[in-house]
């Protein structure tokens, strides 16, 4: 079971850190958390979601990342490496689910590319709408999307140092100023004050249900890119003497602040333009076209606004495809032996090529991610925390390596062994409801 390919590592702790951040980063930071915060208590969902970071969120961070450094391997060396070859399988689950992700994540960054590129050269977009329509129906949804895992392929094809953590040192500052620059024009508008208020009052019955718990753990651990090895991957690329504990905190306080940021910035732009009422639930209808037609009121300025604001996004959806990306191929390289640069491009160009129904038919799309985006990946977690919690030896001294001791080891444990699952497990039902009756809508 020896690696005969030598494995990279990152050059420094801000690369690593910069580089999960990345992965974290993404749609469910610029449009899913502003908008569950909203429609569940404001302020109140604020804090409730911290606490799911806390219960959820961290304590499998902390797993992956203990698996992943512990093992120097990938996921389903990884986890045979601890777990013995019946825990393969869970490894092939997370590389499934990273292929199937990144398959249609292509699509959506390829329309991303396209406001981008409006915003840039043809003065804005004024019909969002019609517009939207037209992008995702067109052979451009298809022509943008392998353009867009082409990017991802050469950066990943870079290798850990010259290819991730450069492209993320380099990107994520970039996204990080965008998203405080638009957070500040936003609170000079009129009415900011009614889009605030909007996005946080406080409201904590809405705290009182079931639902509304298992949509602020999902969200967390959603954000974090947990449960198909997105981190554990990363994190095979630590040296051993890296403090976990603190750089889960960091990461995950980072992820939390790009989200709680991006509604001080979305809810001001679409509030002083009276859209609220378009707000709908889905996520694709608010990114492309209701936050449009907001720019597209602003005027002048809203080209400005719109080029940065789908900048950003983009730049969010390449550092977590690049995440998505990582996972395929370091599985590749260990597994089959490949040379990572033929890794990279047949991980890429699978995963391109699994995207084009869904860059043609936009039902196909949805299908995908209900099953990989919502099912597989609480399933994934869940079945992780099982593992580390509960079976993999060692973990207490893994996880604590390089990190001062006290008593957060047996109140990781803790977390990971009781409450994680339980939560999990009550998120995995309403997952695969609200699942079943989207796909049954489907057809
Ligand atoms: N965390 C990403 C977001 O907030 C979405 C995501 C979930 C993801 N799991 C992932 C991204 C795995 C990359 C890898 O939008």
């Amino acid at each position: 079971m020896q690696t005969t390919v030598e494995r990279g590592q990152w050059g420094s702790r801000l690369g690593f850190v910069l580089a999960a951040v990345g992965s974290a980063v993404g749609l469910g930071n610029m449009w899913r958390f502003p908008y569950l915060t909203a429609e569940a208590g404001g302020a109140a969902f604020v804090f409730l979601y911290i606490v799911m970071v806390v219960l959820v969120g961290l304590p499998i961070l902390l797993a992956e990342f203990s698996v992943g450094r512990g093992s120097k391997r990938s996921p389903i060396q990884a986890l045979e490496h601890f777990g013995g070859a019946s825990w393969r399988p869970l490894g092939y689950l997370f590389v499934i689910a990273g292929f199937v992700i990144l398959s249609y994540y292509g699509v959506i960054a390829g329309w991303v590319i396209r406001y981008t590129v409006d915003y840039l050269f043809a003065g804005g977009i004024a019909e969002a709408g019609s517009t939207f329509t037209a992008y995702h129906t067109s052979a451009w949804a298809v022509v943008l999307h392998l353009l867009f895992i082409s990017v991802a392929v050469v950066i990943v094809m870079g290798g850990v140092q010259a290819g991730i953590e450069r492209a993320s040192l380099i990107l994520m500052p970039i996204l990080f100023i965008i998203v405080a620059v638009l957070a500040i024009y936003a609170a000079f508008l009129e009415g900011a004050a009614g889009g605030y208020s909007f996005y946080l009052a406080v409201d904590f019955s809405e705290l009182l249900s079931f639902e509304v718990f298992s949509m602020a753990a999902g969200q967390a651990f959603f954000s974090l890119s947990l449960g198909m090895g997105a981190m554990l991957t990363y994190s095979s690329y630590l040296r051993k003497d890296e403090n976990l504990p603190r750089e889960s905190i960091t990461i995950a306080g980072t992820d939390f602040l790009v989200a709680f940021v991006a509604g001080l910035m979305i809810f001001p732009l679409i509030f002083a333009l009276g859209l609220v009422g378009d707000v709908g639930e889905s996520t694709v209808g608010a990114l492309f076209i209701t936050l449009p037609e907001a720019f597209a009121a602003l005027g002048g300025a809203g080209q400005i606004v719109g080029f940065l604001f789908f900048s950003a996004l983009l730049v969010g959806a390449l550092t977590s495809a690049i995440s998505l990306l990582e996972v395929v191929t370091s599985s590749a390289i260990d597994s089959l032996n490949w040379p990572r640069k033929k890794a990279a491009v047949l991980a890429g160009g699978a995963a391109a090529l699994l995207g084009v129904p869904s860059a043609i038919n936009i039902d196909i799309l949805t299908l995908f991610d209900e099953i990989a985006g919502q099912v597989l990946l609480v399933l994934g977690a869940l079945l992780i925390s099982i593992f580390v919690g509960w079976l993999m030896p060692g973990a207490e001294e893994e996880v604590s390596r390089g990190a001062s001791p006290g008593p957060w080891v047996q109140g990781w444990r803790f977390l990971l062994r009781y409450v994680a699952p339980v939560l999990l497990a009550i998120v995995l039902v309403y997952q695969l409801i609200s699942s079943y009756q989207e796909i049954v809508g489907l057809f």
